[in-house]
């Protein structure tokens, strides 16, 4: 499943992650973002339309590749995928989200961050995880500590990531992307600055892995 992620996301080198307060702001919030450059976007479960969201986004966004966030259990799980997620975020892992996981054709990208963590994420034969919260749990220094042990294991550093320390992460060889909210801040959402947006989102398209 690491293979279907991979190609959904297709080289994009930013996932944005979306916290949808107002749900009419979904559709044109990600064909700003896919406008300028990324189209998959991680739609979190943390407001009461996020689902709703989801399904809008997938109705009406044709260029967008929606994947559902902070999903912390089978039930997330299993509405994320139901509303049509191509791909769910969790912040960590747990047993119960790894079987659903291990059900679903839906491919799971699980947060985790200390070798315990990564060891049960390898042992459920998952082996691209994100690394959250990536600059609060010790950034691209503690990251690369982790590739020599976990040589197989490959990375998207999320949580106080920015526009200016995205590159570190980039660099290192066991990262793929990351992800972040810096590419939709709320106070643009709120203005409906959709030409602000795709400007930030062309950026981050350009922070391209070498
Ligand atoms: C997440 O859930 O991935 C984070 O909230 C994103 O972190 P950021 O807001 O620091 O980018």
């Amino acid at each position: 499943k690491t293979d279907t992620l991979l190609s959904l996301l297709d080289g994009q080198p930013v996932i944005p992650v979306l916290k949808i307060d107002n749900v009419a702001d979904a559709v044109p919030l990600a064909r700003a973002l896919a406008k300028g450059g990324l189209r998959a976007i991680e739609i979190t479960l943390r407001t009461a339309d996020a689902l709703e969201a989801i399904r809008r986004v997938i109705g009406e966004v044709e260029d967008a590749i929606v994947g559902a966030g902070t999903i912390l259990d089978p039930r997330h799980f299993e509405q994320a995928a139901k509303a049509g997620s191509k791909f769910i975020v969790s912040p960590g892992v747990t047993r119960e989200l790894l079987v659903a996981a291990s059900d679903s054709p839906v491919p799971l990208l699980p947060g985790a961050i200390t070798p315990g963590e990564i060891m049960t994420a390898r042992d459920a034969g998952l082996d691209f995880l994100k690394f959250f919260p990536a600059e609060q749990a010790g950034g691209a220094a503690f990251l690369k500590a982790l590739a020599s042990p976990f040589a197989g294991i490959r990375f998207c550093p999320t949580g106080g990531v920015s526009a200016g320390n995205a590159a570190s992460y980039l660099a290192l060889p066991n990262v793929i992307c990351v992800g972040g909210s810096w590419v939709a801040p709320d106070d643009m959402v709120k203005a409906g600055d959709w030409a602000g947006i795709e400007a930030l989102a062309r950026e981050a398209t350009g922070l391209r892995k070498a």
